[in-house]
């Protein structure tokens, strides 16, 4: 598969959410259909061999990469979703954020147990909200395949909160 510089892609936009924050906004790679195209192929290609089957994906930005690899893969899409929005049996949890803490749940019946799940986020910063969703997911009885994120800050040390799983991401930054 050809390289691509996903990094031109990728807006920087300072002091966004807070004042002192590099905001890494994947918005870029979406409105680029070369670079929306070549994360899924790439992503794609990745996984092809890895016998993956289901994706995992946090709203509300994985979604967005999630819907397209699920299709083009004939694998199941699984949606994790913020507190309050998934209907029926459902799991939940909660974890801390850099203020405060968030909920997120599944719908119990998507993740079967013995499933090899991928687990996607657009972006992996401190890793606590992929953390708190892998937990989910290993309590419905599955095990998890692989973590993706199309950026990785590993700067905000998701390597220690994520330890023990295996991360792929397509751009890594370390500017803090
Ligand atoms: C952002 C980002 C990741 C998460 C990463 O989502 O899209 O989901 O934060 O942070 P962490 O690794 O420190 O947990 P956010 O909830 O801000 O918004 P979104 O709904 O637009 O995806
Ligand atoms: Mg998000």
């Amino acid at each position: 598969m050809k390289s691509f510089d996903l990094d031109s892609a990728i807006r920087k936009i300072p002091d966004f959410p807070h004042k002192g924050i590099l905001f890494y906004d994947i918005t870029g790679i979406l409105t680029n259909p070369e670079a929306f195209a070549w994360c899924i192929d790439r992503m794609c290609e990745i996984y092809a061999d890895r016998n993956i089957d289901s994706i995992a994906c946090i709203e509300a930005r994985g979604f967005v990469f999630a819907a397209p690899f699920a299709y083009r893969m004939g694998i199941p899409l699984v949606l994790v979703r913020k507190a309050g929005k998934l209907p029926g049996r459902i799991m939940k949890k909660e974890y801390s954020l850099e203020y405060g803490r968030a909920t997120i749940e599944i719908q119990a019946s998507d993740i079967l147990p013995g499933q090899k799940v991928l687990v996607l986020d657009d972006l992996i910063a401190t890793g606590g909200t992929l953390k708190a969703a892998v937990e989910l997911i290993e309590e419905a009885g599955a095990s998890v395949a692989d973590i993706f994120g199309v950026i990785g800050l590993p700067f905000l040390n998701y390597h220690d909160v994520l330890k023990g799983y295996s991360i792929t991401v397509l751009q890594e930054y370390y500017n803090e």
